[in-house]
C-alpha cells in the first residue's frame, strides 16, 4: 500500500502527477488556508507533509501527528521548522537549496534597482495621471554602479548578488556573515570583509539575505538603521522579522535612510500600515524565487525529497539526520 502524503498548498499539476506514482496524495490544490487545527487534523495518518514556508512543524503538532516522518519545504528557508523538535521527534526535515540561487540573487538585485532608481514610486506617479511635464530633479535616485554595496548574510544568495554587483555594475562590495568567506570564494565576489556597523555605515545599497533565527530577529531595528548613510537604500529578501517594520517605517518617513525595498514582511501577508503609506519603499509580494523554471525546479526538488526517502532511505537534501521515529 502506498503511504499517504499532504500536499499542503496549491503546487504544479505535473509534480502532484509525479508525487502520485509513490504516494497516497491528499493536496490542498483549492489552496485553503487552514489553521494550525485544520492542518493537524489533515495530517492524521499521513507519513510525510509537502509543505510552503507557511506551514509550522513545531513539537505540538508533532506529538499529535505521530505517523509523520518527513517533512519537505519547497523553500530555502525553513523558519517554520523546529528542527530541534523534528530531531527529537525523529521526523526528517528538507528544504530546497541551490536551485533558487541565480533566481532569488537576480531579484534581489532587480528589487534594489527599482527601490534606488524610484521606479515603482515613479510609475505610479504617471499612472495616477500626475505627469504633465519633465523636470530635471523627477525621481532622481542614487546610482548603482560605482557605489558601495553592503549584503548581510553571505551565503549562496548573497554571494550571487556580489557577483552581479562588482563583476556587472562595478560595485565596491562589502559583506558581514557569521563566519567569514574563504580567500578565494572573497576574491570570485571581489567582496571584503567587514564588521556589521562598517557596513552599516558605509554601504549605500544594503542587501539582507541571511536566515531568519531567534538571533536574527530585529537585526535591522532603529539603532542600526541610525547608522546608515541617509542617502542608503535597504533591501530585504530574506525573511520578515529580520528588519523592525515599524523602526524601518519611522526611518524611511523621516528620511533617515533614502529608501527600501522589501520582499519579505514581519507578519505577512499583512504588510505594516505606516509601510503601506509611504512613497520612498517598493512593496513586493514575497516573490523573490518566483519565476517559473525555479519554482518548478523547488517543486520537483521538494518531491524527489519525499521520493528518495520513501524509495531509499535517504533523501537529497536533508535539514537534519534524526534516529528513526518509533511508531
Ligand atoms: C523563500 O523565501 C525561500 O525560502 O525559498
Amino acid at each position: 500500500m502506498k503511504p499517504g502524503i499532504l500536499v499542503a498548498r496549491a503546487v504544479f499539476p505535473e509534480v502532484l502527477g509525479r508525487l502520485a506514482q509513490h504516494f497516497e496524495v491528499d493536496a490542498n490544490q483549492l489552496d485553503e488556508s487552514w489553521s494550525p487545527e485544520q492542518f493537524s487534523a489533515r495530517l492524521q495518518g499521513k507519513w510525510g507533509v509537502f509543505t510552503m514556508a507557511g506551514e509550522r512543524i513545531d513539537a505540538p503538532l508533532l506529538a499529535a501527528c505521530p505517523d509523520l516522518k518527513i517533512c519537505a519545504n519547497m523553500a530555502v528557508g525553513y523558519n517554520n521548522f523546529d528542527l530541534n523538535a523534528m530531531t527529537a521527534a525523529g521526523v526528517l526535515a528538507t528544504n530546497t537549496p541551490d536551485v533558487l540561487t541565480e533566481t532569488t540573487a537576480d531579484f534581489g538585485f532587480a528589487l534594489l534597482m527599482a527601490t534606488a532608481r524610484r521606479i515603482s514610486e515613479s510609475e505610479h506617479f504617471l499612472r495616477s495621471g500626475r505627469w504633465k511635464k519633465w523636470r530635471y530633479d523627477m525621481f532622481a535616485g542614487a546610482d548603482i554602479h560605482g557605489s558601495t554595496l553592503g549584503i548581510l548574510g553571505m551565503g549562496r544568495i548573497g554571494q550571487g548578488i556580489a557577483r552581479r554587483g562588482a563583476l556587472g555594475f562595478g560595485m565596491k562590495v562589502i559583506y558581514h556573515n557569521r563566519s567569514r568567506l574563504d580567500a578565494a570564494t572573497e576574491a570570485q565576489c571581489q567582496a571584503r570583509y567587514v564588521g556589521k556597523e562598517e557596513l552599516l555605515q558605509s554601504a549605500d545599497h544594503l542587501v539582507l539575505v541571511l536566515p531568519y533565527s531567534p538571533a536574527s530577529h530585529h537585526v535591522i531595528g532603529g539603532a542600526e538603521l541610525v547608522l546608515m548613510k541617509p542617502t542608503a537604500t535597504l533591501v530585504n529578501i530574506a525573511r520578515g522579522g529580520i528588519v523592525d517594520d515599524v523602526a524601518l517605517a519611522a526611518a524611511l518617513a523621516a528620511g533617515r535612510i533614502a529608501a527600501a525595498g522589501l520582499d519579505v514582511f514581519e507578519g505577512e501577508p499583512a504588510v505594516h500600515a505606516d509601510l503601506m503609506k509611504l512613497h520612498n519603499v517598493v512593496l513586493t509580494p514575497h516573490i523573490a524565487s518566483a519565476s517559473v523554471p525555479t519554482r518548478l525546479a523547488m517543486a520537483n526538488l521538494a518531491a524527489d525529497n519525499l521520493i528518495a526517502f520513501r524509495t531509499e532511505g535517504r533523501a537529497l537534501t536533508p535539514l537534519n539526520a534524526p534516529a528513526a521515529r518509533s511508531v
